[in-house]
């Protein structure tokens, strides 16, 4: 499979009109790979590199996967996202099976880190975890903590939140990926 180099700043356009529909995070640890729908993201310039910042819940298996090997990929679809990888990627969680197997998904070989991109989703960005921030909700804008941030059961008895936390992925390939 060909990979074809691309210059991350020219594909933004694509990349940011595709987010808010959903795009895949893929993440791998141990012999385990998983892709999650994000609809949130940011791409922009920290610490003078190239950086895709992704939003994770504390409750994702993502979020494991993502503390135990700190890398990353990022998947656009050329066109629109097939609604079956969307609901699939989208609602279940990778602890319970094989999101990739399940939604037809086909994993390629990384250039630079260890977390695959995915043939069907060829705009791929590999990131390498740089910095990860868990949120503080009292620094956050009262009207957005309300809504996205309801006390949820902490299955002990208990309340928690279920924040996100950041993961700062420094962009360290950007390639489409050809038949
Ligand atoms: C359109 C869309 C956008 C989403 N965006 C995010 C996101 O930015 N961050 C997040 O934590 N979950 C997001 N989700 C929810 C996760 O994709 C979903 O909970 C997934 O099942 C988690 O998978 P995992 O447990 O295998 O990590 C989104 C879901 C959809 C359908």
């Amino acid at each position: 499979m060909n990979k074809k180099t691309i210059d991350y700043t020219e594909y933004a356009g694509k990349i940011l009109e595709a987010l808010p529909k959903g795009i895949l995070l893929t993440t791998k640890a141990g012999t385990k790979t998983n892709s999650m729908v994000i609809g949130w993201g940011t791409l922009g310039t920290n610490w003078g590199r190239p950086v895709f910042a992704v939003y994770v819940r504390e409750s994702r298996f993502t979020r494991q996967l993502l503390d135990e090997n700190p890398a990353f990929t990022i998947n656009v679809p050329l066109d629109d996202i097939d609604p079956r990888v969307l609901s699939i990627c989208g609602s279940r969680s990778g602890r319970d099976m094989d999101k990739l197997e399940a939604a037809g998904l086909t994993p390629v070989a990384p250039s630079v880190i260890n977390v695959p991109g995915l043939k069907e989703l060829p705009i791929t960005l590999e990131c390498r975890v740089i910095y990860r921030q868990p949120q503080e909700l009292p620094l956050l804008d009262k009207e957005i903590a309300g809504r996205y941030y309801p006390p949820v059961s902490d299955g002990q008895g208990g309340e928690t939140y279920d924040t996100h936390v950041t993961y700062y992925g420094e962009i360290v390939a950007a390639y489409v990926i050809e038949e």
